[in-house]
Order: structure tokens, then C-alpha cells, then sequence
């Protein structure tokens, strides 16, 4: 396990998996019964950007720093609203140092009768985890355990309603065939169950191999995927993806005609959307 995300975050891949989590989230919030969201790779929950493995590549330059400038001049739809708020409230001022993580955005949007679960199978990552999440006062549960271990030992949640975030660092060659395993599993005894799936796009054939293997089961699937057009970005990755399973009602749309084109614009870039 070699992977920090410290020097990606803030990257355009974190823009583009951020933003569409937290409209996923919003979406659970439109009924008042509760859910739980089950992070399965967590991280570390915030990032600092002055530090030096985020400095080394500065991908955050072509991702978050690239929309808060954009913005300043484009105003974002009211949809990023909530993303930008919480970037521009971990930072004072016009110097972007802090970046938050999958937990804490989902933090942030929870409400107090929804439960988080948090794994992160790293030690020292898992440490610096319960350091920024320890002290919520909502309801979280951080295990340092392996990932598929979790969704198996946490699915289905109590809450019945659930959003599992699953964002591996693809270090592994089998990583596609880890998830797919997993969800399997848990399509069998949670079929109501919404997912997340971040995955990069290096290989096309092995991504179009997992989503015809999820769409062999799935009835209700999207994938999103995101390209930089850039040349000058500092990252090697160029191309990432979500798999959304049982998407909210309407997302569609919304990523079609309102995000993906404003988040194209800022982070020069292009993106697919396809079932
Ligand atoms: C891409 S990062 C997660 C970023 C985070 N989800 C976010 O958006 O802020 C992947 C994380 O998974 C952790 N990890 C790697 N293998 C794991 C496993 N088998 N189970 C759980 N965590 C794992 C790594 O230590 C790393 O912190």
C-alpha cells in the first residue's frame, strides 16, 4: 500500500468525484427517513495543500484552484454551491491551503438522524482520519479494516437507505474484479442500495469490461467519465469515471445539462455521460 491521496488531493479527479457526491448525498436528503453512507476507502478526510506531497505535483492547481478562479469571473450554478462553501470555509481569504475529503463533505451534508461509516485500511492514513473526524458530533464509525471486509460486515445498513462511496487507489491489477465481487455480493441482500464507483481511465478495454459485467446485474446504472484536455497538467492520470448504481431520480439531467458543462468550461475538459 504506497498510495497517499495527499499528493492528488484537490485534484480535477477529486472536483469531479466531489461535486457529484455531495449531489448524490443531497439527493438521500429529499426524504426524511434516515440513511447511512459507508466510505469504503476513506483517506484521510482533509488534505493540506502547503504540505509538501501536495506540492510536489500540485494537482490541485488544475483542479480546485482552477474552479475557484473560474468561478470568480463564471459564476457556478447553485448546485456547486454547498461544495464551494465548505472549500472556501476550511481557507481564510485567498490562499487555498485546505482541501476536505470524501468524509468531511459528506459530514458537512449529513443530518443528525443519518450515520457514516468510515473505513480506511492504511494505518497512518487511518490515523490521521480519526484526528479530522474523531470529534463530529455526528454519527460516525471509523474502522481501520479493508475495504470489501467492510461492505461485507456493514451491508445492508440498518438505515435500510444507503449510499456506499467505493474509491480505491487501483493499485492492485485486480482492483475491477475486487469491486465487482464485492458488489455482487452486496446486490444480493441490498438491492434498493445506491453506489458510488470512482475508477481512473487508463485501460478503455478493462473499463468497458466492469461496466458490462455491472450491467450483466444492475438494472439501474451511469457512468460519468471526465477527461482533461489540458496537456500542461501534472498529473498522468487524464481520464477518471464514476459508476452511479440506482442513481438518484433526475441526476441525469442535472449532470448533463447544468455541471458537467460548467465543470468542463473551468477545468478545460470534456466528459461522457452514458447507462
Ligand atoms: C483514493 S484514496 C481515498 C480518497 C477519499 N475517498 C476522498 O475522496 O477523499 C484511497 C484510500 O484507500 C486506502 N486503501 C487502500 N487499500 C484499501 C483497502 N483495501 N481497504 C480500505 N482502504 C484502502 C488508501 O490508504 C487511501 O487512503
Amino acid at each position: 500500500m504506497n498510495y497517499r491521496h495527499s499528493y492528488h488531493a484537490g485534484s480535477f479527479s477529486d472536483v469531479f468525484k466531489h461535486i457529484i457526491l455531495a449531489l448524490v448525498i443531497d439527493a438521500l436528503k429529499i426524504k426524511e427517513a434516515p440513511f447511512t453512507y459507508l466510505d469504503t476507502h476513506a483517506g484521510r478526510g482533509l488534505y493540506w495543500l502547503d504540505e509538501s506531497e501536495a506540492q510536489k505535483m500540485q494537482e490541485y492547481r488544475f483542479g480546485i484552484e482552477r474552479l475557484i478562479s473560474y468561478h470568480k469571473t463564471t459564476p457556478a450554478p447553485a448546485c456547486f454551491t454547498q461544495y464551494l462553501d465548505l472549500v472556501s470555509s476550511m481557507n481564510f481569504g485567498e490562499h487555498l491551503n485546505c482541501y476536505p475529503g470524501s468524509p468531511k463533505i459528506a459530514e458537512t451534508l449529513l443530518r443528525e438522524q443519518d450515520a457514516m461509516i468510515l473505513c480506511e485500511l492504511h494505518p497512518e492514513e487511518y490515523s490521521f482520519l480519526k484526528d479530522n473526524m474523531g470529534k463530529s458530533d455526528k454519527k460516525i464509525a471509523l474502522h481501520c479494516t479493508d475495504a470489501y471486509l467492510g461492505m461485507k460486515a456493514f451491508l445492508p445498513p440498518k438505515t435500510a437507505r444507503g449510499l456506499v462511496h467505493i474509491d480505491p487507489p487501483f493499485e492492485k491489477t485486480n482492483e475491477f474484479e475486487m469491486i465487482d465481487a464485492a458488489l455482487k455480493l452486496a446486490y444480493k441482500h441490498w438491492r434498493m442500495g445506491q453506489f458510488m464507483i470512482w475508477y481512473p481511465i487508463k485501460d478503455k478495454r478493462e473499463v468497458e469490461r466492469f461496466q458490462l459485467s455491472l450491467k450483466q446485474y444492475q438494472n439501474d446504472v451511469l457512468f460519468v467519465e471526465f477527461f482533461m484536455e489540458d496537456t500542461n497538467i501534472s498529473s498522468n492520470l487524464m481520464g477518471c469515471g464514476v459508476a452511479l448504481v440506482n442513481p438518484p431520480w433526475k441526476l441525469n439531467d442535472k449532470l448533463t445539462k447544468i455541471v458537467l458543462p460548467y465543470l468542463a468550461s473551468a477545468l478545460h475538459a470534456r466528459w461522457t455521460v452514458s447507462e
